[in-house]
């Protein structure tokens, strides 16, 4: 399970395309969420982290949002995503271990979580929650989804249950939503919590 932490371990699931998580579309929820936004919401500092192919990106992108970054930590994805969108400012793809972006040079008006928080090791946890809560303004927010299924394996993706997760996250955010996802890919329906969350003062 260690091997998650490796950028090499994810690096070489593109190379063999053993990329089962990639739905090779940005997510119903998270696209009807984007969609909602108002027009003064498209120059706010967005982070996609661990975006992999990271259709949310281009979808923001395509929407006219300007100041989206991409973090990931393997190269592959990210130069398939920068071939896609040869227009996307290069630097905001980031390719850096998510837990080492400094808070100091990096701070974002909410965050667009997607199949991420189930790739980190189950014991890094609450160093997700930590350090989200540093790279959000005050007042920012985390939204996304997270898998509300246990699949009881050894191996990603690591799931959980909406009681394991609002004692992670009060820690350092409120939670406004916290819900079943009503919109979700039909390969995740009934799987998915719909999140948002803001930073706690
Ligand atoms: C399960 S994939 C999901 C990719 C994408 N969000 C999607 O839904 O298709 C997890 C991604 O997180 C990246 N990742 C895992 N741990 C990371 C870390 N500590 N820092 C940056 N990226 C990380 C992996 O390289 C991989 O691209």
């Amino acid at each position: 399970m260690e091997n998650v932490n490796q950028a090499q371990f994810w690096q070489q699931r593109y190379e063999q395309d053993s990329i089962g998580w990639d739905m090779g579309q940005v997510s119903p929820p998270l696209k009807a969420y984007i969609d909602q936004l108002p027009e003064a919401a498209k120059n706010q500092a967005v982070l996609v982290p661990g975006a992999g192919n990271a259709y949310e990106v281009g979808y923001l992108h395509e929407q006219g949002f300007t100041n989206v970054t991409l973090v990931d930590f393997a190269p592959a994805p990210i130069a398939a995503f920068a071939e896609r969108y040869p227009n996307f400012p290069a630097k905001h793809l980031i390719c850096a271990d998510f837990f080492e972006l400094s808070p100091e040079q990096y701070q974002f008006d909410w965050v667009l979580e997607q199949t991420f928080f189930c790739a980190i090791n189950p014991s890094r946890r609450d160093e997700y929650v930590q350090q989200m809560a540093s790279l959000v303004k005050p007042n920012g927010k985390l939204i996304g989804l997270l898998f509300d299924k246990d699949f009881g394996r050894d191996e990603p993706p690591f799931g959980g249950t909406k009681d394991e997760y609002q004692q992670r996250f009060a820690t350092h955010f409120d939670i406004d939503i916290m819900e079943p996802s009503y919109n979700s890919h039909p390969a995740r329906q009934g799987s998915e919590l719909f999140i948002e969350m803001h930073v706690k003062d």
